[in-house]
């Protein structure tokens, strides 16, 4: 299978006034294309920091990345935002949906930023709506919608683009236990269907659902 996650040694440290705090502290992550991976780990272990630069939303101090065949690091911001576009889609916690935007709009919105033409920017938020089985509430703003409706949305929005790889970091922290199954039911259909999917979690029962786990411990990643 090809290789779409390469890191190795990766290192990355937050200053804080005189503080120095090792959140990757030598990183390895390989993850082909088609896999399902669940990244588990306590509060403050580096999950989110791990997402943040597997999705070039933020650069390694140490350690080399490969991401879609592409060396991320020594990029310009400007490569970084356009590996971002073309290769990530994301999904946060918190939706991350714009408020005065239908459905439809939010999910056409990363399109329009890569340039892709309106008519087929349509076609594709369409067909990603319905793929997470809202078509009927493209219409809908976030507000009218429920919190596991609107992660739905922003998982149509994730992944109309068909980018080649889906990170999600605690896609049902905010969402009840049923909201949160179909969540991950969503997922894994998607999984199904040949997306790549990175879960970061500290919920053991999505652990439990995804073929490969990895635990993040003080800055280190070990299989589970
Ligand atoms: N922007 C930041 N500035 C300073 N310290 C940070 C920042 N982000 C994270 N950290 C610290 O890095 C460590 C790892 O945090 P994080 O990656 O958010 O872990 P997790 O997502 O597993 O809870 C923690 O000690 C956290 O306090
Ligand atoms: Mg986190």
């Amino acid at each position: 299978m090809e290789t779409l996650i390469e890191m190795r040694g990766i290192c990355k440290q937050y200053t804080v006034g005189e503080q120095r705090v090792k959140a990757l502290n030598g990183v390895d992550f390989t993850v082909a294309r088609g896999e399902m991976v669940a990244i588990l780990g306590p509060s403050g272990s580096g999950k989110s920091t791990l997402m943040n630069l597997l999705g070039c939303l933020d650069t390694p101090d140490g350690g080399s990345y490969r991401l879609a065949g592409q060396t991320v690091e020594g990029m310009t911001e400007g490569q970084l935002s356009r590996v971002r576009g073309e290769t990530v889609g994301f999904v946060f916690q918190g939706f991350h949906l714009l408020p005065g935007l239908t459905a439809r709009e939010n999910v056409e919105l990363p399109l329009l930023y890569r340039g892709i033409p309106e008519r087929v920017r349509r076609k594709l938020a369409l067909e990603s709506l319905q793929q997470v089985g809202l078509a009927a509430r493209m219409d809908h703003r976030p507000a009218q919608l429920s919190g596991g409706q609107q992660q739905r949305v922003a998982i149509a929005r994730a992944v109309a683009g068909n980018p080649p790889v889906l990170l999600a970091d605690e896609p049902t922290g905010n969402l009840d236990t049923a909201a949160g199954r179909e969540i991950l039911a969503l997922l894994r259909d998607l999984h199904r269907n040949g997306h790549t999917v990175v879960i970061i979690t500290h919920d053991p029962a999505i652990g439990a659902a995804c073929p490969r786990r990895v635990v993040m411990e003080d800055g280190r990643l070990r299989e589970d």
